[in-house]
C-alpha cells in the first residue's frame, strides 16, 4: 500500500474569518487549482471551519463543555457543510474526484477529544482514487452531549491511524512565529515548552485555540514520529510545493 498524504487547509484561508459566513472564493479557486496540478493519489484533504463555524459555534456557546444547544449544533453543522460543499464543488470542477466526509455522521468524542471515527470509508475512497474532503465539525460527545471537533484534531487522528507519510497544515500566516514575528523553522517536543508561551489563539473569533490548539495536536503527532509542516497556504504556490514534496518554508514539527 503506498503512503497517505494529509493536507489541511485552514478555514482562515478558505473564508474571510473576520466576516461570518463569507467565502474567499478566489482562494478556494486558486487552492483547488494548485491541488489539481499536484499528485492527488492517496491524498486526504481536511479543512477548518473559518467563519462558517467559529462565530456560530461561539454564538450558541458550543465551546462551553456541556452546553447542549442542539439546535445550535445542527445550524453550525449545516454551515460548515456549506463551506465543505463550496470547496468540494471547486475541486470537482478542477477534475479531482473529491468526496465529502462529515465527522458528525462518523465520529464520537469524549470530553472534547476524538474518541472514535469510522475510517474504513475514507480508506476505501483513497484505495479507489477518490480524495476525501473532511472538515472541522460538531460531534456527539459521550460526556458533554456534544463538542467541537477541530480540523487540527482530525489531522492528528487520521495521520496516526493511517500512518501518514506526509502531513501539511496550511494556514494564513508564514508558520509559527516568535516574539519578533520571525518564523521558527523547527519545533520538537523538547523545544515546545519554550515556544508554548508564544502561541495564542486567532485574531478573529475562534473556538479551537488558533495556533495554540494546532501546535498542541501537531506536537502529539511528532511524539509518534510523524512530522508535519505548518505553512502559509494563502501564498501562491505553497500548496503545490507541499504536494511536490518541495517544502523549504514554514515550520516543521518533528520528533527531534
Ligand atoms: N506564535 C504564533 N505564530 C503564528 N500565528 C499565531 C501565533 N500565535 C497566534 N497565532 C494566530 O493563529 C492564527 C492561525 O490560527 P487559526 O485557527 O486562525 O487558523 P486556521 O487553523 O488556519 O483556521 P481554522 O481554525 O478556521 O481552520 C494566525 O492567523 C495568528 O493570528
Ligand atoms: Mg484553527
Amino acid at each position: 500500500m503506498s503512503e497517505v498524504t494529509i493536507l489541511k487547509i485552514g478555514g482562515s484561508v478558505l473564508t474571510d474569518k473576520s466576516k461570518e459566513g463569507k467565502l474567499n472564493r478566489k482562494e478556494i479557486a486558486r487552492i483547488a487549482k494548485e491541488i489539481a496540478s499536484g499528485d492527488v493519489r492517496r491524498l486526504i484533504l481536511i479543512h477548518g471551519a473559518g467563519s462558517f463555524g467559529h462565530p456560530i459555534a461561539k454564538k450558541f456557546g458550543l465551546d462551553i463543555p456541556g452546553r447542549q444547544n442542539y439546535t445550535g449544533v445542527t445550524l453550525t453543522h449545516e454551515m460548515v457543510k456549506d463551506l465543505n460543499r463550496a470547496f468540494v464543488k471547486e475541486l470537482i470542477e478542477n477534475g479531482i474526484a473529491a468526496m465529502p466526509v462529515h465527522p458528525m455522521s462518523c465520529a464520537i468524542s469524549s470530553k472534547g477529544r476524538l474518541n472514535k471515527m469510522m475510517t474504513s470509508q475514507i480508506e476505501l475512497m483513497i484505495d479507489n482514487g477518490v480524495v476525501p474532503v473532511i472538515h472541522g465539525d460538531v460531534v456527539m460527545d459521550l460526556d458533554w452531549g456534544v463538542s467541537i471537533l477541530s480540523g487540527d484534531q482530525i489531522v492528528l487522528h487520521l495521520a496516526q491511524r493511517l500512518n501518514a507519510k506526509r502531513v501539511g497544515v496550511g494556514t494564513d500566516v508564514d508558520g509559527i512565529m516568535d516574539d519578533d514575528g520571525k518564523v521558527i523553522t523547527s519545533i520538537t517536543p523538547k523545544t515546545f515548552s519554550n515556544i508554548k508561551p508564544l502561541l495564542t489563539t486567532s485574531k478573529n473569533i475562534d473556538v479551537t485555540g488558533g495556533m495554540s490548539g494546532k501546535v498542541n495536536e501537531l506536537v502529539k503527532l511528532a511524539e509518534g514520529s510523524i512530522p508535519s509542516y505548518v505553512f502559509n497556504a494563502s501564498k501562491k504556490g505553497n500548496v503545490a510545493a507541499f504536494l511536490e514534496d518541495n517544502v523549504d518554508f514554514g515550520t516543521v514539527i518533528r520528533s527531534d
